[in-house]
């Protein structure tokens, strides 16, 4: 679907080159795709690396883009549209994946009609093993979700909400996610040199672990508790762990730890 689809980004940060990466693996060629980006040192470093086309100027990118993509921080999502909005053909899709900026922020900066849809990726998209959730504006044509849909593969999982409010507990739960992980690996790495192991087998064995659950979940299908249960014999090693887990309160640090961000997500959208 994206043969012949013609992709600019606006910015050319980590995700932007995230998304660059996947999509030229998918198979887009590198003259399908632009990038805006002002700083003259990154210009030479992504047009020598990805071999696309890079300007400081969006007026250079922007005309004939089937989708446009803001990769840009928060904070100059305003700055942008104030100068892509009036230069963004009606039939361009605009994806922005800049977190917490509304769709009513995104819809007041460009025409009236404008097909826009805002994605919650996260940092696991660097290899291609990312999950993004997508929101729709209201009435965008079925043929544009699918587009961004398509983009936002290139780099991981796709799904998406149809109520905008959820993006907050996604941001929450999947965009913030990875540094939940990090934390819980290093804590796990800590645990296996207190019983001696060297830090260096300690910290293999942590993220061997947590990636072979992570995938035996998966795939297996199986329900976490199930997974649980198996491993857990009757007076065995796991469930004295387990027992020290719940008597620390795991799940109740891990659910509060969720919401915290959840409504840190939502104080951050409110328009100021
Ligand atoms: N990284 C994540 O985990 C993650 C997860 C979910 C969503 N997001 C969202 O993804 C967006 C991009 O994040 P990132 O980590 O890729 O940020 P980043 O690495 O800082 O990239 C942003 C790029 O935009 C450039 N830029 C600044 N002003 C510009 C302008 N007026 N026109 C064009 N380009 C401009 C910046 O250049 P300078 O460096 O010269 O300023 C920078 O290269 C953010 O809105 C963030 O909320 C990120």
């Amino acid at each position: 679907m994206l043969t012949n689809k013609t992709i600019t980004f606006i910015g050319g940060g980590n995700m932007a080159q995230a998304l660059v990466n996947g999509l030229l693996n998918s198979g887009v060629v590198p003259g399908n795709i632009k990038i805006c980006e002002p700083d003259v040192s990154k210009q030479s470093l992504l047009s020598k690396q990805y071999g696309v086309m890079v300007s400081g100027e969006a007026k250079d990118v922007i005309p004939g883009a089937d989708v446009v993509l803001l990769a840009v921080k928060p904070g100059v999502v305003p700055l942008v549209l104030a100068e892509v909005g009036s230069i963004l053909s009606i039939d361009s899709l605009l994806i922005s994946i800049a977190a917490g900026v509304s769709m009513a922020t995104l819809a007041s900066g460009v025409a009236a009609g404008q097909p826009l849809v805002r994605v919650m990726p996260n940092t696991p998209a660097l290899i291609g093993a990312g999950i993004s959730v997508l929101y729709g504006a209201k009435g965008i044509e079925e043929s544009k979700m699918e587009l961004a849909r398509h983009v936002m593969a290139a780099v991981g999982d796709v799904d998406e909400v149809s109520d905008e409010g959820l993006l907050d507990g996604v941001t929450a739960l999947s965009g913030s996610g990875p540094a939940y992980v990090y934390l819980i690996a290093e804590a796990l790495s800590d645990g296996g040199v207190s019983c001696g192991l060297p830090r260096n087998l300690a910290d293999k064995l942590a993220v061997k672990t947590l990636i072979g659950a992570a995938r035996l979940l998966d795939e297996s299908g199986e329900h976490a508790g199930v997974l649980k249960n198996q491993v857990t014999s009757p007076g065995g090693t796991t469930i004295a762990a387990v027992a020290q887990l719940e008597k620390g309160g795991v799940r109740g640090v891990l659910m509060d730890a969720v919401n915290a961000a959840w409504q840190r997500s939502i104080e951050l959208s409110k328009p100021v």
